[in-house]
């Protein structure tokens, strides 16, 4: 991606000033994957017909504004207007007991850089809680919120898969912006050629990764980081079929369908089913 494409996506140069820099990295994050989806054709794998097509889903406002369409945000205009609750029609309904694959196909665009990834780590031998692990490493990004999406990945998924997984996806967050030369891991180039030499995380980013390089799981969350700079290639093309059996074997379907089985995320899951209830 050129630096020009990058600055028009998160909507001008003054609106990249006013990041910080963690929040450009997530906006590259973001942007890398738009452009690899739009590069294979885009979107999620829906195999229904949905009313607008997912290519991108991010919180409640973002994926409004991804799908071009206007979120309620207004509320009613007319007292005897009532405020939108429920399913939107314009987004891919989803089913009263939505699985992982359901959310993939209906809420998260932007898989290809998560299947590229666990591809990859297949590839370099990796075990398959580590393939796993890439392949749900930026769920947040594609799925729900991509501030601090290391963060919110990792609590997403943390009921229903090992908790190295989940600890893996948290700390990949910090760790992308701190080389381990020893292990295969330099400064991403690309964020020198975005946000410049003086790019700065927040101090948080630093503690987190420290903490994370002292850990028994260190090499977990790192491996993430190594199959996730490289897995941006618009000639590679993986298919969700692949991964089905990783899926099954990794990640504990609640009985009840995500998003109501009143696990400590369920309300996240939720909140992707309904984005645009008023409250
Ligand atoms: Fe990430
Ligand atoms: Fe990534």
């Amino acid at each position: 991606m050129d630096r020009r494409s990058f600055i028009a996506s998160v909507g001008g140069a003054a609106a990249l000033a006013s990041m910080d820099a963690n929040q450009k990295a997530d906006a590259l994050e973001f942007a890398m994957c738009e452009e690899l989806e739009a590069a294979q054709g885009g979107g999620a794998q829906s195999s229904a017909e949905p009313e607008v097509k997912p290519n991108g889903y991010v919180a409640t406002a973002r994926v409004f504004r991804t799908f071009g369409i206007e979120p309620n945000k207004e509320g009613r205009k007319k007292p005897d207007q009532f405020f939108h609750m429920g399913h939107d029609n314009r987004l891919p309904r989803m089913s009263n007991k939505p699985s992982l694959l359901e959310f993939f196909d209906k809420r998260i665009g932007h898989s290809s850089h998560l299947l590229q990834s666990a591809r990859l780590a297949k590839i370099n031998g990796l075990p398959e809680k580590v393939v796993f692990a890439c392949l749900l490493h930026d769920i947040s990004v594609s799925g729900f919120i991509s501030g601090d999406h290391g963060y919110y990945g990792s609590q997403l998924v943390a009921p229903y898969v090992d908790e190295e997984v989940s600890w893996a996806i948290k700390y990949h967050q910090s760790l992308r912006f701190i080389p381990d030369e020893e292990v295969g891991y330099p400064y991403p180039e690309a964020y020198i050629r975005y946000f410049g030499e003086d790019f700065k995380p927040e101090p948080y980013i630093f503690k987190d990764a420290e903490y994370a390089r002292n850990h028994k799981w260190y090499m977990t969350a790192r491996q993430i980081c190594i199959n996730d700079v490289y897995s941006f290639d618009p000639n590679v093309k993986v298919s969700m079929d692949d991964y089905v059996d990783i899926i099954g074997r990794n990640f504990k379907e609640p009985e009840e369908g995500l998003g109501y089985d009143d696990s400590p995320s369920s309300h996240m899951w939720r909140t992707m089913i309904f984005p645009n209830n008023f409250l």
